[in-house]
């Protein structure tokens, strides 16, 4: 943990070697210090990061620093919604609100009577429920497989609210969760147990850096990714309901329908209690068993979600949105093969608008002349190739050193920010991890055909190909199949493709 607090300790002043020019000093500076932050958080999205980044401590509502799972862990689980106030929110917001669900593992095979707890985060309305201007509760999902709701809605919530609020008219509850087998929901698919191990492992995996590192990183890598599965795949101790078995995105649609009816029946109890009167609650606020509409804003994997709920449950759509969508046949067949098509058409982008922006607008420009998005595009590999063999010295109280993969890594962050582009890179301080790496693999190997097949072999042709399609970020993405390849971990709860039936056309943007 050390090591993640200490990051960021830039020191421009004294930190880079002398003979680089003064704008490579200051592009560095500023690669550098995003790169630290970027490659714990954000770039942990696959396989380079550190899932599990649990430091923190918080100003709770009562004044006391509270840490984050410890609060969560102390969360009493309910069957209904029964929210505590808990982490103070920004500008836009009161205090956040916190509470525990209890839901079954399997709701449809009977095959164990064992219920999870799952960690639901609201960002409340800026007006009570009994308000003319309430718009209801808007549930989100950031991505993933594996991606951390709670921890989403507590960094982008502003954004989101920003986004859907319109001032005098409409005003929504923000809710969202951490799907079963993720971050705060217990249990959680956690393959070591140890935080400690764990994060000692998953700097091991990022100090080997990407495969073209070194000629002999692919096979750590690979025997690494070996050993964490195969591990993750032994039984638990006996009687132990094995949440890893129930994790499809059919039962996390699932909960999501309980949830916007759990919503539907918090509703009325607040509104009851805000009239202070039993006959009175205007029937649009009363609760309507089994009618309950969702409203839903999904991210990337989220989309998936989306349309995976909209497929089971479509009289049970209100409004959808599905933002980044997923090609649903390339997950379901664990290909992950056309994510990056226009990845590098992304990046001339940015050369183009950096170009035409010029210098100092844009660091990377020219400081004595004309630019061109080639002549950006070079310089950024120049930059990163000079790296490979002359990795950079950051001179600071916790010593650091910034490699060819910790840029191309920050590249790949900074492209792979699904969602909303205003969201700050976190701070350390700031709580949950993004991302929970064995949930990612348990969730996508229970959706997704079987890896077994793959051979290391295989692996190498698919991470080639996808360093073809992208050379920018093709050797970062292709480590997902690290992590969804070859696993014993398969379904017991039924999968329902989104393929099956198709979402509801029209998507409106809540609010307007
Ligand atoms: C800026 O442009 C000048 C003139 O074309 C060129 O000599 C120099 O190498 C360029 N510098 C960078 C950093 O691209
Ligand atoms: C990139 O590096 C090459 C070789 O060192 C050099 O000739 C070229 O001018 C550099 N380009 C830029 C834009 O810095
Ligand atoms: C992160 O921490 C730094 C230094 O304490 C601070 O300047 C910055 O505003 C913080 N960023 C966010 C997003 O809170
Ligand atoms: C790897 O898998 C491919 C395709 O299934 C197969 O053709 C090949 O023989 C395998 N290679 C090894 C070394 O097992
Ligand atoms: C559970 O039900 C699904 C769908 O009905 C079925 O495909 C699956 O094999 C069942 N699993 C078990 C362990 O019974």
């Amino acid at each position: 943990m050390e090591k993640t607090q200490a990051r960021g300790l830039i020191r421009p002043s004294h930190q880079l070697p002398q003979k680089r020019s003064g704008l490579v000093k200051l592009l560095l500076a500023a690669i550098c210090a995003g790169a630290i932050v970027a490659r714990l958080q954000t770039g942990s999205w696959f396989l380079f990061g550190v899932s599990s980044t649990r430091t923190t401590a918080d100003e709770g509502t009562h004044g006391v620093a509270v840490d984050w799972d410890t609060f969560w862990d102390t969360l009493p689980t309910r069957p209904k919604l029964e929210y505590t106030p808990c982490f103070d929110q920004t500008p836009l917001g009161g205090p956040f609100q916190c509470a525990r669900l209890e839901l079954p593992m399997d709701y449809w095979n009977g095959t164990t009577d064992a219920t999870f707890s799952l960690a639901i985060l609201r960002s409340p309305a800026v007006v009570p429920v009994t308000d003319p201007r309430y718009g209801g509760v808007i549930l989100l999902n950031p991505g993933g497989p594996g991606g951390s709701g709670v921890g989403f809605l507590r960094r982008g919530g502003d954004a989101i609210r920003k986004t859907v609020d319109v001032k005098d008219h409409k005003h929504y509850d923000l809710l969202s969760f951490d799907p079963r087998g993720v971050g705060e929901t217990t249990p959680a698919v956690d393959c070591i147990k140890n935080p400690t191990l764990d994060h000692a492992w998953q700097l091991r995996v990022m100090e080997e850096g990407i495969f073209e590192a070194s000629d002999a990183a692919i096979g750590r890598l690979w025997a690494m990714s070996i050993a964490r599965s195969q591990s993750c795949s032994l039984p638990l101790p006996d009687g132990e309901p094995d949440i890893r078995k129930y994790v499809t995105t059919a039962s996390v649609a699932r909960d999501m329908l309980e949830i916007v009816e759990r919503h539907g029946e918090w509703r009325e109890t607040e509104a009851r209690r805000l009239l202070g009167c039993v006959t009175n609650v205007p029937s649009t606020l009363l609760y309507k068993p089994e009618e309950e509409k969702i409203q839903y804003w999904g991210f990337s994997y989220g989309t998936y979600l989306g349309n995976t709920f909209a497929a089971m449950f479509p009289d049970r759509v209100g409004r959808l949105i599905v933002d980044g969508v997923v090609d649903a046949y390339d997950y379901k067949k664990s290909l992950w093969s056309d994510n990056l098509l226009d990845t590098e058409k992304d990046l001339q982008g940015l050369y183009y608008h950096c170009a035409r922006a010029g210098y100092p607008a844009c660091a990377l420009a020219n400081q004595t002349s004309v630019t061109t998005a080639k002549g950006v595009e070079d310089r950024v590999l120049n930059i990163t190739y000079s790296l490979y063999h002359n990795p950079l010295p950051v001179i600071s109280p916790s010593p650091e050193v910034i490699t060819y993969s910790d840029v191309k890594n920050l590249i790949f962050a900074a492209q792979n920010k699904a969602g909303i582009s205003t969201i700050p890179l976190r701070n350390q301080t700031e709580g949950s991890a993004a991302m929970s790496i064995d949930a990612t693999m348990a969730i996508a190997c229970s959706d997704g055909d079987d890896q077994s097949w793959v051979n290391r072999t295989t692996f190498e042709k698919y991470a080639k190909e996808q360093a073809r399609v992208s050379p920018s970020v093709g050797s970062m993405w292709s480590a997902i199949r690290y992590v969804v390849m070859d696993r014993s971990l398969r379904h017991s709860t039924p999968t329902y493709s989104a393929l099956t039936r198709s979402a509801p056309s029209s998507l409106e943007l809540a609010g307007d």
